[in-house]
């Protein structure tokens, strides 16, 4: 039997058939993206460089040696490559886990693909069970989570966190998710909301799955 890990890392190392030659890539944040960056660390001269998510990911990029830009600096992004806590059969995921999902979203949606590594246990017939990490301003988390109650979640605040962009993120357990997209939508409409973390309008185009049995490799749409 494999470990969490081991599935992570397998997952990335698959990930890196998708690598553009040549090209600028995005990469997102977390444990998983951390063993992607090992990965790709003999492939470093394959690319130009890396638009980062986070410190945490900017610190790995640059250790290894990586050339690491802003957002500003890229006209485009042929591909994008991430974890996920939650993913389903349409590629929509739920993310935020490890507090970035707001650089993940904005450098998700430059992006002409999206390529999501996990392991199979975030595999899921409907997201939902891992809680919705909205990205609040600071003064508003209290008008904000009374809203979520009002959509039939149950909402807490992650104690002592604050993102990279100085706001704070509320954890919304036990909200329905069968219709992610709206949601997703619905969420963000709320005055005071920055973010939130259902990547449904911005899904991937690409699922890397790894179990005990080898990688699975889901494609929607296509790999452009
Ligand atoms: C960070 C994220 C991550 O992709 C998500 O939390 C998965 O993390 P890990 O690879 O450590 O399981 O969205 O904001």
């Amino acid at each position: 039997m494999l470990t969490q890990d081991d599935k992570k890392r397998m997952a990335a190392k698959e990930a890196l058939k998708f690598l553009p030659k040549g090209a600028y890539i995005g990469i997102g944040t977390g444990s998983t993206v951390n063993f992607f960056i090992e990965e790709l660390v003999p492939f470093k001269d394959d690319i130009k460089g890396v638009v980062s998510t986070s410190k945490q990911t900017e610190a790995l990029l640059l250790k290894y040696g990586f050339e690491v830009l802003n957002l500003n600096e890229v006209a485009s992004l042929p591909v994008y490559f991430d974890g996920a806590d939650e993913v389903n059969s349409l590629l929509q995921m739920v993310k935020g886990g490890g507090g970035a999902l707001l650089a993940e979203k904005v450098v998700a949606s430059v992006a002409k693909n999206f390529v999501c590594m996990v392991d199979d246990s975030k595999y899921v017939s409907k997201l939902g069970t891992f809680p919705v990490p909205v990205e609040v301003l600071s003064y508003a988390r209290s008008m904000v989570s009374r809203k979520m109650v009002a959509l039939g979640g149950r909402p807490e605040l992650r104690m002592g966190y604050t993102t990279e962009q100085g706001n704070k993120i509320i954890d919304v357990h036990g909200l329905n998710l069968s219709t992610p997209l709206e949601l997703e939508n619905e969420i963000n409409q709320i005055t005071g909301v920055v973010e939130n973390g259902i990547f449904a309008k911005h899904p991937a185009n690409v699922l890397v799955i790894a179990k005990d049995e080898g990688v699975e490799v889901k494609q929607l749409g296509g790999f452009f």
